[in-house]
C-alpha cells in the first residue's frame, strides 16, 4: 500500500501538539483523521492540511467513551478506510494537591489518557494485524517522572509507558511498533492553564521555565511532530518500546 493510501489517526488534534502532529503526518503523505471532542473544532487543522495539498477528515468523539469510539471508527472505515497509524495524543490535566484531588479528578484524567489509549488501540489493532504493519505512538510527558500537584496526570502518563512497552513486546511479531514521545514544556493552551494555576502570567511562567532548559527555549508542537514522524516512518521498524523525551534537556 502506498503511503498516501495509509490512514493515520491523531487524537486531540484540533489544536496544540495534536494539530502539529496531524499536519506533519499529512505532509509525510498519510491521510489523517483529525480527531477531537467536537468535529467542528477540528476544522482549522483539516483546512490547513488540505490547503497545503494533504488529505484529512475531522472526527468528533470522546476517546474515553467506548460507544463514541466505536461509532467514530465505523465512520472512519466507511469514509476513508482502515487505519494503520495511531497517535494517542488527546489529553488534559486537572492539577490539584492530594488533599484537594477527588475520585472524579483522578478518574477523568486517568480515563482520557489510559482508557482512551486502550479503546483506540483495541479498535485499530485488527486492521494493523491484517496489514502486517502498524505504528502506535503515545504522547506522554516528562511529568511521568513525578511532579507535585498532578499525581493523577503523572500516574496516567507513567501508565502509558508500561502500556506501550507491553504492546511493543506483544505486537512486534505482527509488524507493529509501539513507542512513546514524552514532551517537556511545549507552548499550547495547556501551558496557559499551568500559568493560571500558578497565579503568574504566561510570560513569567515561560521565563522561569526556560532558565531550567539547557537548550534555552521552550518546545513547539513541531518539535513533537518531528519525533512522531520519526517513529511512524517506514524505516523505524526496528525501534519499538522506546520512550523518547523531547524536552530540551536530558531526562532518564
Ligand atoms: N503542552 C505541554 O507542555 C505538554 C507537555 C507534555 C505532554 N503534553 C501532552 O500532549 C498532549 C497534547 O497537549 P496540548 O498541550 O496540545 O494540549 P491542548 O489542550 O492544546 O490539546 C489537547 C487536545 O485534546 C483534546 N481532548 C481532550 N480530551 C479529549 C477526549 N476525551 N477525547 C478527544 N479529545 C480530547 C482537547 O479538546 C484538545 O484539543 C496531551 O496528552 C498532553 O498531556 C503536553
Amino acid at each position: 500500500m502506498s503511503m498516501d493510501k495509509r490512514v493515520a489517526i491523531v487524537t486531540g488534534a484540533a489544536q496544540g501538539i495534536g494539530a502539529g502532529i496531524a499536519k506533519r503526518l499529512a505532509f509525510d503523505g498519510f491521510l489523517v483523521i483529525v480527531w477531537d471532542l467536537m468535529e467542528k473544532a477540528c476544522n482549522d487543522t483539516v483546512e490547513s492540511i488540505i490547503k497545503n495539498g494533504g488529505n484529512a477528515i475531522a472526527i468528533g468523539a470522546n476517546v474515553a467513551d467506548e460507544n463514541e469510539v466505536k461509532s467514530a471508527m465505523e465512520q472512519i472505515i466507511s469514509k476513508v478506510g482502515e487505519p494503520c497509524v495511531l497517535v494517542n495524543n488527546a489529553g488534559f490535566a486537572r492539577d490539584l494537591n492530594m488533599d484537594l484531588m477527588d475520585i472524579k479528578d483522578w478518574d477523568d484524567v486517568i480515563n482520557v489518557h489510559l482508557r482512551g489509549s486502550f479503546l483506540l488501540v483495541k479498535e485499530c489493532l485488527p486492521f494493523m494485524k491484517k496489514l502486517g504493519w502498524g505504528r502506535i505512538v503515545n504522547i506522554s510527558s516528562i511529568s511521568a517522572m513525578g511532579h507535585a500537584d498532578r499525581a493523577n496526570y503523572c500516574a496516567a502518563k507513567a501508565g502509558m509507558h508500561g502500556f506501550i512497552k507491553s504492546l511493543a513486546v506483544e505486537l512486534g511479531p505482527f509488524g507493529i511498533t509501539a513507542n512513546v514521545v514524552a514532551p517537556g514544556l511545549i507552548v499550547t493552551a495547556m501551558t496557559d492553564a499551568t500559568a493560571k494555576r500558578k497565579g503568574i502570567s504566561l510570560e513569567e511562567h515561560l521565563a522561569q521555565a526556560v532558565k531550567n532548559i539547557p537548550v534555552s527555549r521552550t518546545g513547539t508542537p513541531e518539535d513533537i511532530a518531528h519525533s512522531v514522524s520519526f517513529f511512524v516512518s517506514e524505516n523505524s521498524g526496528f525501534i519499538t518500546g522506546q520512550v523518547l523525551y523531547v524536552a530540551g534537556m536530558p531526562v532518564n
